[in-house]
């Protein structure tokens, strides 16, 4: 092997290399030089054959050699990656692929919708515990031992003695014994009653509990407060009325409704805070007067989107979520 012959070949790889046009060439022209069986392969085989004086320049001739064919060909590659017309598999003038944006789900965004109403009055919003005790879901809130919610048809019992919450009146003792008045707390989250499931009834379902106590917060401040929320919830012009009801742990305890079209529907339950639950709380007798109130997301969240299954809000179909964008 002359030096002639190295220029040779160097000149032969070079001028093949610049026109291999194809990924595919640029491959076969590697496999012909480096490759297993490839000629500078060959010729590095050859080094321990050359006499040894003349081993280490031939060897380094060699080696410079499969260097230069080895960037030339991933510069080709290079070029032929970034050249659009070489290679069909990319094309630059093609729109990118948009990332998938997700959304809010509709009742998480009512549920800060309303937050957020309640908090311009000066509610804080605060977590409960899904996890109860029949002290907090019932004694607490004056629901006597022998009421029908506390059977295990109308309430989920745990082996342990816990239950799952059935409505967030459950905050209201826990977070009364935690702080002391003045005191506006709204409380969103999940409740559980075992109902069979059909196009109104899901066995979970979201409630907001609003509690507002102070040394005088009375009936008037109660309707004042639900006027003004309903209204920007609903819009100025809604129409609605309060209707005489029974809460064991309000007294005297309302129902709210709104006109619907033709229909009154009924939104809310409310009342003045019992004294029973105060004692509860471990308050002094007569020293403050509140109000509670209670309402069922996903009723608000159908209405308001004119939704006619529950259950379409708790399948995750993407089909449905997507438009809640
Ligand atoms: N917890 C009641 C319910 O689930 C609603 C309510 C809350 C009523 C607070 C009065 C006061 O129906």
């Amino acid at each position: 092997m002359t030096d002639m012959d190295f220029q040779a070949l160097e000149k032969e790889a070079r001028e093949a290399i610049q026109q291999a046009h194809k990924a595919d060439d640029l491959e076969a022209l590697k496999v012909k030089y480096l490759g297993k069986k490839g000629s500078i392969t060959a010729l590095l085989k050859q080094v321990s054959q050359v006499p040894p004086p003349e081993r280490p320049v031939f060897g380094q001739k060699v080696n410079q050699l499969k260097h230069l064919v080895q960037s030339l060909i991933t510069e080709q590659q290079t070029k032929l990656a970034g050249d659009p017309d070489h290679d069909p598999g990319f094309d630059p003038t093609l729109d990118g692929i948009k990332p998938a944006v997700g959304s809010l789900h509709p009742i998480t965004r009512t549920i800060r919708e309303i937050c957020v109403i309640f908090s311009r009055l000066g509610f804080d919003t605060v977590d409960g515990r899904e996890i109860e005790t029949e002290f907090y879901n019932f004694t607490a809130l004056n629901i006597p031992l022998d009421h029908p919610s506390r059977d295990a048809f109308d309430t989920f019992y745990t082996p342990q003695g816990y239950l799952l919450r059935s409505q967030t009146s459950t905050v209201q003792v826990r977070e009364m014994k935690r702080r002391k008045p003045p005191l506006r707390i709204l409380a969103p989250g999940r409740v559980y009653r075992p109902d069979a499931v059909d196009a109104s009834h899901s066995f979970m379902f979201h409630q907001i509990e609003g509690l507002m106590v102070d040394q005088k917060t009375n009936f008037a401040d109660l309707k004042g407060v639900i006027h003004l929320f309903l209204k920007q919830l609903f819009g100025e012009k809604l129409k609605m009325r309060f209707r005489p009801h029974f809460f064991p742990f309000t007294e005297p305890s309302v129902e709210v409704d709104i006109k619907w079209g033709e229909r009154w529907l009924e939104v809310l339950g409310a009342g003045q805070v019992n004294p029973m639950v105060f004692k509860y709380a471990g308050y002094p007798p007569r020293r403050y007067q509140g109000f509670a109130f209670g309402l069922g997301i996903e009723r608000i969240v159908m209405l308001r989107y004119g939704i006619k299954d529950i259950r379409l809000l708790f399948e995750n179909d993407q089909r449905f979520l997507e438009q809640f964008r």
